[in-house]
């Protein structure tokens, strides 16, 4: 379906590669409008996504001309998608603290539409620790990143921050921007690690952040499904829209999961459950000088599996984490907790797995698999959702049609 996709251009020399993507949406059947801020203009006239869209170019918030041929919210009112391409820190930087001085800013606070990203700016402005502090709070917004990629930049330095090529822009806002695919479909994804506690100060835990699970969330939101987000202990925003239910131990995540999954038509099990507890919990803080030369461990009930074995039985995907013999562990595991997908993943690597703002799965059903490559988290997201609904509507054509 043709969609109405509102374009922001930021300033940035990456805005001239903006030209090129209002040609391919608009050859692709999408209707363009664009929205350049002041900065924009100095790199590319708007003439030229005027002739390139067909319509006069936005820019002014406070201009009765514009406001009258069509007024900043019935912009906002209008778009299907809004995307910003490229966006630089300083529009990041607004968006994420909701400032609206500017037409483009002023039209993300408007849109109720959704909104994705492509940042182009300078690695070590990308690299800066307020920077991802700004696209995390956007991500947790259910704003879309597209990007940055790697590789020379225009000042000379290589590195992350390059805005991602026109054509890849197009193809994941288009395939993103599925946005409904997974209408009023209710999902439980369980994120990050479960924590095993010896006594009152001390745990058993794993290096899982969350990031992989709460990605997740994000991608299902903007699918349009209703999110339960059974989580460990994270550092991480709560997705926008999504139910949170907060747990520490394996056992407390066994107790939120099957509560929820007796209503859920998809359980995602990205979270790094503890597969032992210590079997006792003592009750003051265990001494130094205590004899405590081993821990005896009892085996944590298997969470998945019993989601497996509920009746009616939700979608069931797993995750397996792997150091070696990815591939017949993931197979192993697909077969012997009844799963119908398994997202399996390399750890211990240098990058990807555990904590890494990067992944890369190899997705494996009865009968098939797929590589999804190395990407970053919320990307990869979207591309196992759309999977898991393939499957959904195989598994269910009627409901899901
Ligand atoms: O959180 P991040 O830092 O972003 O890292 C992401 C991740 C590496 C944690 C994630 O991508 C991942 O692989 N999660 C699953 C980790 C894991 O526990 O894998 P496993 O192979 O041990 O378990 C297989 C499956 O069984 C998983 O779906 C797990 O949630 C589930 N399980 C395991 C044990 C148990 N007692 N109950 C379970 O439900």
């Amino acid at each position: 379906m043709n969609k109405r996709i509102l374009l922001g251009v930021c300033g940035g020399i990456a805005a001239y590669k903006a030209a090129e993507l209002v040609r391919l949406l608009r050859k692709q059947g999408h209707e363009v409008r664009v929205v350049m801020t002041a900065a924009a203009r100095q790199f590319v006239t708007p003439l030229t996504f005027q002739a390139l869209s067909g319509h006069a170019v936005h820019s002014e918030l406070l201009d009765a001309e514009q406001e009258q041929a069509m007024s900043h919210i019935h912009l906002a009112r209008w778009a299907d998608i809004l995307l910003i391409a490229p966006a630089t820190a300083d529009m990041l930087a607004k968006m994420a603290h909701g400032l609206a001085d500017d037409l483009l800013s002023t039209l993300y606070l408007a849109a109720e539409c959704p909104v994705f990203v492509a940042p182009a700016m300078n690695q070590a402005m990308w690299g800066k620790a307020v920077t991802q502090e700004n696209i995390a709070r956007l991500q947790s917004h259910n704003v879309q990143c597209i990007g940055p990629a790697a590789g020379e930049q225009a000042c000379g330095e290589q590195g992350l921050g390059r805005m991602v090529e026109p054509a890849d822009i197009c193809r994941q806002v288009l395939e993103h921007g599925q946005s409904g695919a997974l209408s009023d479909v209710n999902i439980v994804i369980s994120a990050g690690p479960t924590r095993e506690p010896l006594d009152p100060v001390r745990y058993i835990t794993n290096r899982s952040s969350g990031k992989m699970g709460y990605a997740l969330a994000s991608a299902a939101l903007f699918a349009g499904a209703n999110v339960t987000l059974v989580s460990g202990p994270v550092n991480l925003p709560t997705p926008a829209g999504a139910k949170l239910i907060p747990v520490e131990t394996a056992l407390q995540m066994y107790d939120a999961v099957i509560t929820h999954c007796r209503t859920a038509d998809i359980y995602i099990g990205a979270a790094a459950v503890a597969d032992y507890r210590p079997q006792q919990l003592a009750d003051s803080k265990i001494k130094k000088g205590g004899d405590i030369g081993n821990i005896a461990l009892v085996k944590n009930p298997d969470i998945i599996a019993a989601v497996a074995g509920l009746q009616p039985k939700p979608l069931v995907v797993g995750f397996a984490a792997e150091t070696d013999d990815l591939e017949n562990y993931a197979k192993h595991k697909l077969q012997t907790k009844n799963l119908d997908l398994i997202a399996a993943n390399w750890v211990g690597q240098t990058e990807g797995g555990f904590e890494s703002d990067r992944n890369a799965l190899q997705v494996f059903w009865p009968g098939g698999q797929q590589i999804l490559p190395m990407t970053d988290k919320h990307t990869l997201a979207a591309q196992l959702l759309k999977l898991i609904a393939e499957k959904l509507h195989e598994k269910n054509p009627v409901k899901n049609s």
